[in-house]
Parts: C-alpha cells; structure tokens; sequence
C-alpha cells in the first residue's frame, strides 16, 4: 500500500486546480483518474478555446439547493484571481458579450497552467486507474484500485458531472459520497436542449435554424439570449440557460419581443397601412416561418383594420407569452452539466470538507452548486478546488 498526505480523484479543473495549489505546500499527493488524459472536458470547451470564467461571476450565477454555499470560494478564489493567474501565466484572452474570457489561442493553455505547479510540486498524475473501493481507515481513506492500493489522510472528489459518458463522465463521485451515508441531490442535466414529441415537435421542426433574440422564463427564472430552433426541439443560450431550472411538465414562457411594444407598433401600422394583413407586418418583425407559425389559424389573414381588440391581446399574448412545453430534454448525451449532486449540506462552504467525514472533501461540478452558462462552471472548479486545498 503506497501512502499520501492527499489523494484526489479526477484529474479535471477541479481535481488539479486543487493538487497544484496543495503541491507547494510540502505535501505529497496522488491524482487519479480513469481517463487516459487530463483534462478532457477543458480542452473540448469553449469550442476550443475554454470559456475560462466570467469577468461578472457572483454567486447569483449558480444553481443549487443552497443558493449561499458558492460565496465564501467564490470570495477567496474570484473571477478577478482567475484572470490574474491567466495573465501571469502571458495567456493571450478575449472577452465575448456577457462577461465571457476566453482565450485567444487554445484551452490547451489553460490545462498547461493547471498542470505546471503539479509537475513542479511533485504531484504524481497516474491515468488510466480504475478506482474499484473506497474505504475510511482509523487514519483516513483506503483506495483500490486496478493498480494498487492507496491510502492518505485526505481524499478530495473530483470526478466532475454525468454529462457526456463518452468522454468519461461516471457517478463515481456520488457513489462514494452514498457509500458514506451524505446525501445526495438527484442529478439532471443542465445547460441541454429541450425535445418534444408528437404535433409539437412537427410544427417546430418547421423551423429548424432559425434562431432570434428572446427572453424566456420558467420557475421564476428568465434569460434573455438567442433561441435557436433545431429539428430535435429548442436550443440556443437561452434555452439552455433555463434548461437548468426547468422541470417535467413545466411549460416555457418565451417573449418573442422582448423590447417591442407590440401595441404601439400594431396601432401604428394600422394608421399608415389600415389594409395590410397582420402576418405581413409582423414579418417585419420576426422570421415569416415564424409568423405563418404563430397565425396559422387564420389570425395573419386580417387586415388591420379588422382586427379587434380581442384578436389584438390574442396575438400580443402569442408574441410575449408563447407557452411551449417539452417532452424532456436531450439528456447526458449532449447536456454541458448536470444540476444536482452532493447536497452542500453535507459541506463546509470554507473548505469543502464534509462535515460529517473529517478528510473528505467534494469539490467541482460534483458537488450541488451548477453555473449558468459563460464560464461560471469552471470559476467554480477553481474556486472551489482552490477552498479545498488551502484547508488541506
Ligand atoms: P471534470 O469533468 O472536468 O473532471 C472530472 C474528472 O474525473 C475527469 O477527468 C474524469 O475522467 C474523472 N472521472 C470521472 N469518473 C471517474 C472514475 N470513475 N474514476 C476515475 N476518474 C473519474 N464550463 C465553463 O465554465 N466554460 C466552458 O467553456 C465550458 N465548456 C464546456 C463544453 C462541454 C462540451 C462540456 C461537456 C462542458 C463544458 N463546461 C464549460 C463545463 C465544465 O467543463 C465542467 O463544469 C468542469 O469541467 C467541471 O470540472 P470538474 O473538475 O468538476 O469535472
């Protein structure tokens, strides 16, 4: 049995964020992971260039049962401490619409930034480790795996969400966290496509490509970022944002309009042009596919000059309060993260270490705390990686 002061599994952004800031420290540590590279999912993200974190990150931008857990890592590692690592490191970046950094060349940089303090701490990465049992011991945890057994005084989880198995994603995290009795919330994807079945998805199928600037709302919750139409069912940042936030059976509200006022707009166009119909100006506004969409039940013949006030809320409703309900979603398969996991509860908000279980630590998107989309989800694999290991 070879011996650690930490071991963390995962070698993603949370895992070696949080190896490469215990490493200078003196302390001896051990990262495994099942996949035959590190960092898989930084180096796919951002299209390549890694949506690295958000210029505007604060704790509103996340998703979790306990809305306060994110401030005090999010505190002691900012949005601010991560662009001056970035910067330190000469990493060249841009800054898209929302606060969003990304950099200019590739994300392969960032995953080199987190590697270099584990090569120069010592940190040992051992890849391809299938991780079979993990045990608590009088003086911290026992792993084996199909390399060996290894014991340490802290284990830190970092085996990231369930989305995209392709590349890897497993329960492992969550199990562990069972296995020891902490509680777990349901996981389910987050930032994916909405599907739909039957009539539904027929009409919307339509159309597929189209894509416009909405807002849309579900659970209290709204954004207001492009919808686009696919022959699955919605995407788009919009869609996906709220995606987070939908449940089963809900129904999405989108404002097709969001900054018309659609009742001044159609009373002026009655006034220059009482003969036009209504699909005709509303064209003017919105995709025709659309608009043959939203009037097919005649409501785009009139002209208006007819058109009565009754009819008139009618189509104001049906432009700034289209109500769309999913079937699902598109599931693990395409989902960029999954909401839900180990209940922040069960957590020390400073230093990620369960309360119940002195040694053991959760961090990353393994843990019940989800970012919205814009680089809020790796902010939160350094902050709370970074929390982690300055307790370690
Ligand atoms: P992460 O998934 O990074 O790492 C987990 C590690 O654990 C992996 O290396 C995995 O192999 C390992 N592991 C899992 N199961 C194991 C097992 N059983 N045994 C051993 N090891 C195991 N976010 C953002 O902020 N900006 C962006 O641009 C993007 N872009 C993006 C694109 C795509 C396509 C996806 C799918 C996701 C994103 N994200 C993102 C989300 C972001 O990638 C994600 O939130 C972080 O990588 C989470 O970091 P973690 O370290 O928690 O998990």
């Amino acid at each position: 049995m070879r011996e650690y002061d930490v071991i963390v599994i995962g070698a993603g952004a949370a895992g070696l964020m949080c190896a490469g800031s215990v490493a200078p420290y003196g302390k001896s540590v051990l990262v495994l992971d099942h996949a035959e590279k590190a960092g898989k999912k930084i180096l796919i993200s951002g299209g390549g260039r890694c949506n690295f974190t958000n210029r505007f990150a604060g704790p509103a931008d996340f998703v979790s049962a306990n809305p306060h857990f994110c401030k005090s890592a999010l505190a002691r590692f900012s949005a601010a401490d991560c662009i001056a690592w970035v910067e330190q490191h000469g990493i060249r970046y841009h800054e898209r619409e929302h606060g969003q950094l990304f950099c200019d060349d590739s994300a392969r940089q960032i995953l080199e930034m987190l590697l270099a303090p584990c090569r120069d701490g010592g940190v040992e990465i051992r890849l391809n480790t299938a991780v079979h049992t993990v045990e608590r011991s009088d003086d911290g945890y026992r792993l084996t795996t199909d390399k060996g057994v290894y014991h340490a005084a802290a284990l830190v989880v970092a085996t990231g969400g369930l989305s995209i198995p392709k590349m890897g994603a497993t329960a492992l995290g969550l199990k562990i966290a069972e296995s020891f009795g902490l509680h777990v919330i349901a996981p389910v994807p987050g930032l994916v496509p909405f599907t739909f079945t039957g009539r539904e998805k027929e009409r919307l199928n339509a159309l597929a490509g189209i894509s416009l600037p909405v807002q849309v709302s579900c659970r209290g919750r709204s954004f207001r970022e492009a919808m686009l139409f696919t022959h699955r069912g919605l995407s788009g940042p919009a869609m996906l944002q709220i995606s987070s936030y939908w449940q089963p059976g809900d129904a999405l509200a989108v404002d097709l309009l969001p900054d018309m006022d659609t009742t001044r707009y159609l009373d002026g166009k009655r006034e220059q042009r009482p003969q036009a119909q209504l699909a005709t100006v509303l064209a003017e506004l919105l995709p025709r596919r659309l608009v043959q969409l939203l009037t097919e039940d005649g409501l785009g013949e009139i002209r208006l000059v007819q058109l009565s006030d009754g009819q008139r809320r009618e189509v104001e409703g049906r432009l700034h309060n289209w109500l769309l309900k999913p079937n699902g979603t598109e599931g693990y398969r395409t989902a960029e993260v999954t909401v839900g996991g180990v209940d922040t509860d069960e957590l020390s908000s400073k230093t990620m270490e369960c309360k119940r279980m002195p040694g053991l630590y959760f961090i990353g998107e393994v843990v019940d705390v989800t970012g919205h989309l814009g680089g809020f989800n790796f902010q939160w694999a350094w902050s709370s990686g970074y929390a982690a290991a300055m307790a370690i």
